[in-house]
Order: structure tokens, then sequence, then C-alpha cells
């Protein structure tokens, strides 16, 4: 006799809640924004939730010479600043006892004797059993230092010992083909690609996720979801901050490698692909790497009018930024994905800071009617084209918009949504990316991570943009006031196509 398990919507199913293995994570770079913002807020509700026990701790590595407590005091005043949920006093009683921190430059390889020290004296203490997450939260130009380091030191043992050393990277991955190659073959020198986890938050949130279990885990979307029905996709990443203190940052990065060459292309890859052949971390990577290797390459007499930049009116005044500093904040592309499914449809591609509304989806407009059978003839046009739109944050959720007729005694047709709400449908906030990907390195899923060959191939499809635009940057920027939509420059690109960008 079976036993089926019935529950009810809503409720985690009892067999989703992962355990992370026992195993120590230890971050580089532990004096830093992204781990007191993100990290450790992350590893604390993996606590809170249960999903790192007993056999668990978390090292800081930084140059700066902090105390262990110095250390766990900035963690808990980072949890109480970014955490989603409150701190607890029993769940923070739990943790900080696991929390150690060890001082060093990178470039010392007593720095990683005392770091193995301190991670053998936690498996004695904590039984973490030897296993090992390491997370790269630096800039790239110290990846190097710190793999050789962790490889000298014998912290990295091959694939397939009884114990695990798994590494995590954080974007930005290269700059460039060239230097994420360089990056790739840097690091293959001390990992495995199974001992691999190029980071993309964007994959680690919930409706990232979702984006497969719409597709695959419902049937009436799959026979709609190809050329024949869909007229084009826009997925538009509109944030309303501009760059704050990361002027630096940005003045060498841009619009095109901070969000388009990654977050983007991930999102489209998801929306794009075949069904891949089962749920496993290479099948579904080797489906999204058919659509990178399928997009349209840009070239250098197409790129111009292709690719709109834009850059925001008081760009040039935020701090270390150059007072004629050409770094796009927007972008608007359209791209095309050569493949069967989706020969002619393009998606059109927006990200942009200083927007009107921060927004981030996906949004599938279907075909026109062909022919209106209410009122008369050019009715049609009026009609509006079912829009099924995935609305990736805030207001996770999923609208899908119909026409409908109007009560009364004629036949007027008029737009409806169906909206389905996260917060509805599930209560509460989704959990942060970072908590899903930290467990999902914990437990050797590289599914939500970015593999080798996926990295190059979309590095080798920017790459002509990058060109064009370093060649012959742009002359109207700044372009667009804070606030709106981006540059004209933009409306024209969409309207070109007779069509409209969808601002929510
Ligand atoms: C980061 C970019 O990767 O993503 C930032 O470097 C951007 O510039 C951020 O603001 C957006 O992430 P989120 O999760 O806020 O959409």
């Amino acid at each position: 006799m079976t036993t089926r398990i019935e529950v009810p919507i809503g409720l985690p199913h009892p067999q989703q809640q992962p355990e992370a293995p026992p195993c120590i994570t230890v971050v580089f770079g532990a004096t830093g924004d992204l781990t007191r913002r993100k990290l450790m807020p992350a590893l604390y509700n993996l606590a809170a939730g249960g999903h790192v026990r007993d056999r668990f701790a978390a090292v800081g590595c930084a140059r700066r010479p902090w105390t262990r407590e110095e250390f766990a005091a900035q963690v808990k005043a980072g949890v109480s600043e970014f955490s989603r949920n409150e701190l607890e006093p029993r769940v923070w009683e739990w943790l900080e006892p696991r929390l150690d921190y060890v001082s060093g430059d990178f470039k010392d390889p007593a720095t990683f004797q005392r770091l193995k020290a301190a991670l053998e004296e936690l498996d004695e203490k904590l039984g973490t059993a030897g296993n090992r997450l390491f997370y790269l939260a630096v800039s790239p130009d110290e990846f190097g230092t710190i793999l050789r380091g962790l490889r000298d030191a014998g912290l990295i043992v091959a694939p397939g010992a009884p114990t695990f050393s798994r590494v995590i990277v954080e974007k930005p991955f290269g700059r460039s083909l060239e230097t994420a190659r360089q990056l790739n073959g840097l690091v293959a020198e001390v990992l495995d690609e199974s001992q691999t986890f190029r980071i993309d938050h964007y994959l680690g949130k919930e409706t990232v996720q979702n984006i497969m279990v719409f597709r695959f885990a419902n049937s009436m979307f799959e026979p709609l979801w190809n050329r024949k029905y869909i007229d084009h996709v826009q997925i538009t990443a509109a944030e309303t901050v501009g760059v704050g203190s990361r002027g630096k940052f940005y003045e060498s990065t841009g619009v095109l490698r901070d969000i388009v060459q990654n977050h983007l292309l991930e999102v489209l890859t998801l929306c794009a692909m075949e069904p891949p052949n089962s749920g496993d971390a290479d099948d579904v990577r080797g489906e999204k790497l058919k659509v990178l290797q399928a997009l349209r390459m840009p070239w250098a007499d197409t790129v111009p009018n292709d690719v709109v930049l834009g850059q925001y009116r008081g760009y040039r005044d935020e701090p270390d930024v150059a007072p004629d500093s050409v770094a796009p904040t927007f972008v608007a592309l359209p791209v095309y994905v050569d493949n069967w499914r989706w020969q002619g449809v393009p998606f059109y591609l927006r990200a942009g800071k200083k927007m009107a509304r921060r927004v981030t989806e996906v949004a599938f407009h279907m075909q026109p009617i062909p022919l209106s059978l209410f009122g008369n003839g050019d009715l049609c046009e009026h009609v509006e084209p079912n829009v099924l739109t995935l609305r990736i944050q805030p207001e996770e959720g999923i609208t899908l918009s119909f026409s409908s007729k109007m009560p009364g005694h004629d036949f007027t047709v008029t737009p409806v949504v169906m909206d389905m709400k996260y917060t509805e449908a599930f209560g509460g906030e989704p959990p942060e990316a970072y908590e899903r990907l930290l467990l999902d390195a914990m437990r050797g899923d590289a599914t939500l991570f970015s593999r080798r060959d996926a990295v190059e191939t979309s590095w080798q499809w920017i790459q002509p943009i990058l060109d064009y635009w370093d060649s012959h940057p742009p002359r109207d920027l700044p372009n667009y006031d804070p606030g709106s939509w981006g540059p004209e420059a933009a409306d024209r690109l969409i309207q070109r196509d007779r069509r409209q960008w969808r601002n929510p």
C-alpha cells in the first residue's frame, strides 16, 4: 500500500526542507559589505529555518585584525539590520559560538596555516567532518592568490575524497571574454568544475527558480511557448537607486557587464530553454547553454542601431565618477534566439538605474487575435493581446491579462487581469536568494550556479557590443532624467518594430 501525503497548497512539503551536511563555511572578504548585508543574514536565516544544524560553523577571513568577538558583533549588527527575519535571541545564542575569525594577508602562507588550524579545531569541537565551503567575497584580482593559498595549505581536497572542498566565486566573473577565460583557467588550476560554484544571485531568487517550475510543472503553457503564439518578450530590470557609493566599481563595469551579461541572460535562458531531460544540474545547464549558443551575434554594424545606452542625469556628480564619464547606467536592446522555437521572436532586454519604478519582470506578449468578432472590423486593433507576466520583484507573482466582456447590453471588450501574489499564496516574503544558494552549495547542487562554458558563451555574445561602445563612446550622455523610463531613444527602438514598452 502506498501512502500519499496531502500537503495544503502554500505549505512547504515535508520532504522539501533540505538540510545542509556537516560543514564549515569560510568567507574571504568577511569585513566587506556583501558579508554584512547578505551572507551573514542568509546563514542566520538558514539556522533559524533549521537548514543548518549542530555540525556547522562559519569562519570569517580578512585582513582587518578583528578578534572573534568583534567579528561576531559585526555579524549580529548585520543580521539585525538586514535580515528578513528579526534577530531572535534563541537562534543567536545557537549561532554565536559557531562563528570564528582569522585575520591575515591573503598573500601570506601563514594566513592559510592559521586558517587550517582553526578549521581543524572546529572539526574537533563541532563534528564538521572536514567539509569546507569557501566563499570568495573579494575582488576578482584576489581570486588567484586565495585559491593558490588554499591549495598550498592542503585545504582543497580532490573530488571523490571522503570530505568535500567547494568554492563559491562571486561575480563579476571577468570583464571581457578574455578575462573571463583567464579567470576560468586560473580557477581550473586549483579546482575541478564540480567544486566550482559561480554565483549569480538572480538564480537564487524564488521567482527566478519558479520560471522552470511554471514552465515544466504545468502542461497548459508549453503548447503556447513558441513563435506561433508569442509575439515578443520584454525582460526588464529597473532600479530606482543610483550607483550610490559604488561609483568606482560602476565606472569600470557599466550596466552591460553588471546586469545584462549575467542576470538578464540567465533569466532569458530559463525562459527560452527546451525542457531538460531531468532536473539534474548538468541537464538543466546544458539546455541553458544551447540557448546562449543560439543567440544572434551582435555585429559592429547592428550595434549602433540596436543597442541604446543611457546615463542618468546626475551620475557624473556621484562620488568616484569621472566628470565626463561615458559609463552607461541604462541599456535597451532586442535579442534573438535563432532556433526552431524562437526564430523571429525578439526578446527585448532593458535595465537601468534611477528609473521610475523598481521592477524586475518578464512579460510574454502573445500574438494579437487575427479577426475581431465584436464591433466593427478595426476593433481587433483595440483588443489588447494577452500578456503573461512573471514578476520577479518586488510584489512577486504572476499575472495574466486577457480580454473580457464588459457587463452591459453590448459587446464592449476590455482587458482584465488574473493576479497571483506570492505573499497571498504562500504567506510572508520569499527567502533571500543567498539562503538558497549557500544551502545548495553546501549540498553540492550546482543547478543554480553558472557553468564555465555558459559564462564564456555569454561573454562571447556580449563582447562585440562592449567593443563597439568602447571604441565609439555615445556622445549624448547623460540622456535621461532620474525617475523616468530611460532615454527617448529606447522608446524609438521598440516603436520601430511597432511595439511599446510595458511600463508597469
Ligand atoms: C548586482 C549589481 O549584481 O545586482 C547591482 O551589481 C544591482 O548593481 C543588483 O543593483 C540588483 O540586485 P537585486 O537583487 O536588488 O535586483
